[in-house]
């Protein structure tokens, strides 16, 4: 039977200003996940780590995904999926994104290529809705895609992948939960004028610095001022860590998705190891535990590591 074997990134929706719209993916941390074809109909999900994640495959966002692609395969019966996750669930870095991004990437290799990467979008979505009660693509299209996408609209899809600068990213998961769906339901259904204006600029101005590689630009235009004023009182210290990280030497950063982490973007690899320090001290000071990730991004998203016939 063939198994194919793939590693699926992290991810860091919204970069800050891009609510549901921007996202790009790491090279650190990665889960892994195999795929096989099954005889059993439906998907048969197989845990391979400690996080207890549901096995029924509508309730699981690898499962969920597969089941769409599922509906578009009269000639499969179901497929078996080992899933063994890095990203832990909760932290912010797209951990839903990657199981789901994942699984149908695999699934789509064990096809010989079936689907487009849209339609691979399109299935990695419906495991979104189970994470977070909603479609959005922000995660997943930076980690099916790779580098750094604009998600112009979901309904119907219309993603834009876009050239970047290098850039050095740094993480820290301070170890609390902030579910994804509380943190959408907390935030406001309105936007000022005032506010939107300047949101659209940062937005514009945020994709204008990645095409023109402008590094000051960038670092501009990462100001959010409709979702970050709501968030951040979720997550303990994230004023005094996005403070210090750029007294530290970083372009900038903020939530990363719906937090609880915090991302922040350098020019190079010593920035990005001070602002790890920066990120630290402060989680010291607080007393709160924490893990860091210092990385860059991932320029191709979820990578084929092994296909064969076991
Ligand atoms: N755009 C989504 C949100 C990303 O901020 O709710 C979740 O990771």
């Amino acid at each position: 039977m063939k198994k194919v074997t793939v590693h699926s990134p992290a991810t860091v929706a919204n970069v800050v200003c891009g609510f549901d719209i921007l996202g790009f993916a790491l090279n650190s941390p990665m889960d892994e996940l195999s795929i096989a074809f099954s005889d059993e109909p439906g998907v048969t999900i197989i845990n391979e780590d400690d996080y207890s994640l549901p096995t029924k495959a509508e309730d699981n966002v690898s499962g969920a995904a597969l089941l769409a692609m599922l509906e578009e395969l009269p000639d499969v019966k179901g497929f078996t999926l080992y899933s063994k996750k890095n990203i832990k669930p909760g932290s912010g870095i797209g951990s839903s994104a990657a199981s789901a991004a994942g699984a149908v990437v695999a699934a789509n290799h064990l096809l010989e290529n079936r689907f487009t990467n849209a339609d691979l979008v399109r299935f990695a979505m419906f495991g979104e809705k189970v994470a977070s009660g909603v479609k959005h693509a922000d995660n997943i299209a930076p980690a099916i895609y790779g580098g750094v996408t604009l998600i112009r609209s979901i309904f119907p899809l219309d993603i834009i992948s876009l050239d970047a600068p290098e850039l050095h990213v740094t993480v820290v998961h301070p170890q609390i939960e902030v579910r994804t769906s509380d943190a959408r339901q907390i935030l406001k259904q309105k936007v000022s004028l005032k506010d939107a204006i300047k949101q659209w600029g940062n937005i514009a101005g945020l994709v204008a610095g990645f095409l023109q590689h402008d590094y000051d630009l960038i670092g501009r235009s990462l100001e959010d001022v409709i979702i970050e004023p709501v968030r951040s009182i979720l997550i303990p210290g994230f004023d005094e860590v996005k403070s210090n990280c750029k007294d530290a030497g970083a372009l900038g950063g903020g939530i990363s998705g719906s937090g609880p982490s915090i991302f922040m973007l350098s020019k190079d690899a010593a920035a990005a190891l001070a602002v790890e320090t920066a990120m630290k001290e402060v989680y010291n000071k607080i007393g709160l535990a924490y893990h860091t990730h210092v990385t860059t991004i991932n320029k191709q998203g979820v990578k084929i590591v092994a296909s064969d016939n076991s």
